[in-house]
């Protein structure tokens, strides 16, 4: 058995980040394609630049600071209520429909989260999904006080479940980050759940490209930083297998 634990990246991965669009579009209607994918862009670009900068704040300082530049760049005024309605939403995400099954076949090995959210953020997100019931831990970066893909948020994987890269499947769909942790000395599988054919369908297929389809060419696909994952998978239920003959 040489796999003998899977770590998962948290938004993206195992819980859908566009289940977010619901609550935005009801407060800011027709708005909620637009703040959605910005807000999600600026979050990771706040992460990074202010990993650059030295001067780290947690996820959910970063996930607030990121939707308060979203509404305010598209001009729009807003009661506290409904930024907390939003900014809510990030806790009660909607678990991926094959999560808790895929989770479920692998028990045999340790399970765990690996995220930039900050441990309260993360707590409250795994308990009301209930994947509280499957994991063995729920590692958050800031710890470290260093967001991914710094090796330093990686490592914590060995600091908290005492087993080495080599024996560990990261699972991301975020590609940048499935880089992060190849680059680092894991294993990884990348969940590339838009097809670079799917891809180019959708930029040709409409006159504007919709917010969406912006998204998907910025974050949904293979990055050029000279990493490959071990294993490209559509969904998170090809992993079971996949860990089975590891
Ligand atoms: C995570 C985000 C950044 O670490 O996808 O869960």
């Amino acid at each position: 058995m040489n796999i003998k634990a899977v770590v998962f990246d948290a938004y993206g991965t195992l819980y859908d980040i566009q289940s977010v669009a619901a609550v935005t579009e009801e407060t800011f209607p027709d708005y909620g394609d637009i703040i959605t994918q910005i807000w999600r862009i600026k979050q990771l670009e706040y992460s990074w630049l202010r990993t650059l900068m030295g001067r780290y704040e947690s996820f959910a300082t970063v996930t607030r600071d990121s939707l308060a530049y979203t509404l305010r760049v598209l001009g729009l005024t807003y009661e506290p209520e409904a930024f907390e309605r939003i900014i809510d939403k990030y806790l009660h995400l909607d678990l991926y429909p094959d999560a808790m099954d895929a989770l479920g076949a692998m028990r045999d090995r340790k399970l765990a989260i690996l995220s930039n959210g900050s441990p309260d953020m993360l707590d409250a997100l795994v308990r009301n999904s209930g994947l509280d019931r499957v994991l063995n831990a729920t590692i958050s970066v800031d710890a470290n006080r260093i967001f991914k893909p710094s090796p330093l948020a990686y490592g914590l994987i060995e600091t908290t479940l005492a087993i080495p890269p080599a024996s560990v499947l990261f699972v991301s769909s975020n590609p940048w980050d499935a880089c992060g942790a190849k680059a680092f000395g894991l294993n990884v599988a990348w969940i590339e759940r838009v097809t670079p054919e799917a891809m180019a369908l959708a930029c040709v297929e409409t006159e504007t490209i919709a917010p969406l389809t912006m998204f998907k060419t910025l974050r949904t696909q293979m990055d050029e930083l000279g990493f490959a994952p071990d294993h490209r998978v559509r969904s998170l239920a090809e992993l079971p297998p996949i860990v089975k003959a590891a």
